[in-house]
């Protein structure tokens, strides 16, 4: 699949006629709210994982020199914690633009932290998207985090303000903290 995720994102027709969305944030999302909401709550997925796999054309790298950014892979009994938006419809054109590079907008089941649920859409980038990079150790994203950098800045602003959100949210992500852990002992 093409990264350019913009035009399949447009033809995604499942909240047409709703007046609102809720829009699950797991990565750049959580600390990054560029956009208009009517509500926010910290919010999970279930069967998820969040994962530094996906290639960074735009944002945090270059076509040339990708970065390393997150997506959501599914991992039986895994739960994602993040932040869950409520928006218009209108704010879709914004965010389809923002996550273009191979994400795509995917129905999903969101709970939020006081026990209720809400079925909502993430946005995911999937192994078959052309800049998605897959596995690597948590080192080895490390070295690759602090080599890249691209128009929205250093890669390494997007990991460590998604590590301090996380921390903020009350939440422990072994992947995340042990990249940081990692990026920081690189600087010693
Ligand atoms: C998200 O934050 O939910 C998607 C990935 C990103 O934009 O970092």
């Amino acid at each position: 699949m093409t990264a350019d995720t913009i035009a399949i994102n447009q033809q995604m027709d499942q909240f047409d006629g709703h007046h609102s969305v809720w829009l699950f944030g797991y990565g750049s999302l959580i600390y990054k709210a560029d956009f208009p909401y009517l509500e926010r709550r910290p919010a999970s997925i279930a069967n998820w994982t969040r994962r530094f796999w996906q290639g960074s054309h735009d944002h945090r790298g270059t076509p040339d020199a990708p970065g390393r950014v997150v997506t959501i892979i599914e991992e039986a009994g895994a739960i994602c914690h993040g932040m869950a938006y409520l928006i218009t419809p209108e704010v879709f054109a914004h965010l389809d633009h923002r996550e273009k590079n191979g994400y795509l907008r995917l129905a999903i089941a969101i709970a939020f932290e006081e026990g209720d649920s809400v079925e909502g859409l993430v946005y995911i980038a999937t192994p078959d998207n052309t800049a998605f990079l897959g596995a690597a150790s948590e080192q080895e994203i490390a070295r690759h985090i602090a080599r890249s950098a691209g128009p929205s800045g250093p890669n390494s602003d997007y990991l460590n303000h998604l590590a301090s959100a996380l921390r903020e949210l009350g939440r422990h992500d072994q992947h995340v903290f042990e990249i940081e852990r990692h990026l920081a002992a690189l600087k010693d």
